[in-house]
């Protein structure tokens, strides 16, 4: 082993919807410095939801140094740095001026709704009812959660938006392409680009081109000029310029939930993860090949890692609320103190006590991506207390997921039997055992699903060298996104290639594991209440 000083390192920014990470990582995958910085989430009007778009910046300045100051105080140097990741919030859409280098306004976040009205125009209009008319090119529904109406309201609601592209001084972009732009120079220097993932997150790129289709900007009349250009996950970017890694070169960028999957060596058809952040995201690898839900999942661009490789693609399940609820429980109703209080009460009570707590927010997502659900909680009486709700909020995040895993079975006709997780919430085992007894199969943190057959051709089955057949787990290596975009990032400086070492990502990182412990009756009984209590959920906001 090589001395500290001399050793080559990666480093990482995750720019994410609660927190932004700096994670510089040595050749071993082992995490040498790390900085987290909280941000703010803005709510300015019910359902919307922004953040300030230089607070993004400063924060991610301020992350970075950070990150330096441990690094070197670690004996670290910095000269070792070969090349900087970014994954990120994905959807989340931020205009700007490029000669003043100015937001034109707050971001706009993925999970804000402020769009339902002008999706139901569109798919009633050009769609002519099909919600799904574009699934063909983009693999989306036609909903709030993406970029494109975002960026149409923004046109149509803000007059310097407006003004700027009258100008042809906007730029628009996702928060990956808004961070580079800044740490590339900016005004003076700054490079207008997107990855893959993220462009995919849009509704403006043609899935299988992986260009921005003029069907779809013209669908949703956006200007090109305003659109970044499109590169894959893993290649040269530009230098940074200023911050605490100035001249490092930006090598690879992901969509914080497609660097997830690859940080948990998901790069085989079949394998899949869900991860447990403020919402939920399941993701299954699905190969080089386009395929199209029927179970309302979206198609997604994976990874792409070199502009030369074929991209592979996913099948994702997403939740709009998840560890966002504990930080409603915990900031709007003050029932805990901090999130980790959340476990510890709904401890202290043996089970819901009857109550089951549908938190659509933000409408409801994948399966149904009805923007007209609101939240809604059934079977309340006297004998509920604080601690039964804390209990029904976590369980609502694994009956979500239950959903999303029921999809992806009929979708793909594939018997999944083991899931495995990371993020901020997996760290409650209430939560982790609760999901275990759901969905009937292991959760196991570095080796995901064991797909037995499968209607996609080609699916390789993975058999879990370690665990047994009922298991759910968590990963001692907590920081899975950050590994995934140093995964890509890597690669593009020939650094160590992760990916090429002959070994599970994380292999031997298992550290917990939860198994089913109810009756098929008992998850059959608690699943139909949670079907109905969603469906009470659904059209609320309808006029
Ligand atoms: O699609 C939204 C997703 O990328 C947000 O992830 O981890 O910031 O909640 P996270």
């Amino acid at each position: 082993t090589r001395p500290t000083e001399e050793e080559d390192l990666i480093a990482t920014l995750d720019v994410g919807t609660s927190s932004i990470r700096c994670l510089i990582f040595g050749s071993q995958r082992q995490v040498v410095a790390k900085h987290q910085i909280d941000i703010k989430r803005l709510y300015p009007h019910p359902s919307w939801v922004e953040q300030n778009a230089k607070e993004i910046i400063t924060k991610s300045t301020e992350c970075i140094q950070g990150a330096v100051t441990e690094l070197t105080f670690a004996g670290y140097k910095i000269e070792k740095i070969k090349g900087l990741g970014i994954s990120n919030q994905r959807e989340t859409t931020v205009v700007w001026d490029k000669v003043s280098g100015e937001p034109l306004y707050n971001a706009i976040l993925w999970l804000d709704n402020r769009t339902a009205d002008l999706a139901e125009f569109f798919v009633n209009g050009k769609g002519q009812g099909e919600r799904d008319c574009l699934q063909d090119i983009c693999g989306l529904p036609i909903h709030p959660y993406f970029s494109a109406l975002k960026l149409r309201w923004l046109m149509d609601n803000v007059p310097t938006v407006r003004e700027a592209i009258t100008r042809n001084t906007c730029l628009f972009g996702t928060v990956d392409s808004w961070v580079i732009w800044n740490l590339t120079g900016g005004v003076e220097s700054g490079v207008h680009r997107t990855d893959v993932t993220n462009a995919s997150r849009t509704m403006l790129m043609d899935l299988r081109s992986l260009q921005w289709s003029e069907k779809l900007l013209d669908f949703f009349d956006i200007p090109r000029a305003v659109l970044p250009v499109i590169h894959s996950s893993s290649q040269l970017y530009g230098a940074t310029v200023g911050t605490a890694f100035a001249g490092k070169p930006i090598a690879g960028v992901l969509g914080d939930q497609m660097a997830s999957m690859l940080g948990h060596g998901c790069i085989t058809p079949g394998t899949a993860k869900n991860t447990y952040g403020t919402g939920c995201f399941l993701l299954a690898n699905i190969g080089e090949e386009v395929k199209f839900s029927k179970c309302g999942l979206l198609t997604t661009v994976a990874y792409q890692l070199g502009p030369g490789a074929k991209p592979v693609y996913a099948l994702e399940g997403s939740v709009a609320i998840a560890g966002a609820v504990i930080t409603w429980l915990q900031q709007n109703l003050t029932i805990i103190q901090k999130a980790e209080d959340a476990d510890e009460l709904a401890n202290t009570v043996q089970d819901n006590g009857g109550i089951y707590f549908v938190p659509a927010f933000s409408g409801l997502y994948a399966p149904y991506w009805d923007t007209e659900a609101r939240g809604t909680i059934c079977g309340l009486t006297e004998y509920v207390d604080k601690a039964h709700f804390v209990r029904a909020a976590l369980e609502s995040t694994a009956f979500q997921s239950c959903q999303i895993l029921d999809a992806i079975q009929k979708d793909s006709g594939m018997q999944l039997t083991r899931l495995q997780a990371d993020g901020g919430m997996s760290a409650s085992n209430l939560l982790m055992q609760f999901q275990a007894d759901m969905a009937g199969i292991p959760v196991c943190k570095s080796i995901l699903f064991l797909l037995v057959k499968g209607a996609f051709s080609g699916w390789v089955i993975a058999v879990p060298p370690i665990l047994g057949n009922i298991v759910a787990g968590v990963p001692k290596m907590l920081e899975i996104t950050s590994l995934g975009v140093a995964i890509a990032a890597a690669k593009a400086v020939n650094f160590v290639d992760f990916l090429q070492e002959g070994q599970p990502i994380i292999a031997g990182n298992v550290r917990q594991t939860y198994v089913p412990r109810i009756t098929i009756e008992e998850r059959m009984s608690k699943y139909s209440f949670w079907l109905e209590a969603v469906e009470r959920s659904m059209h609320w906001a309808k006029d």
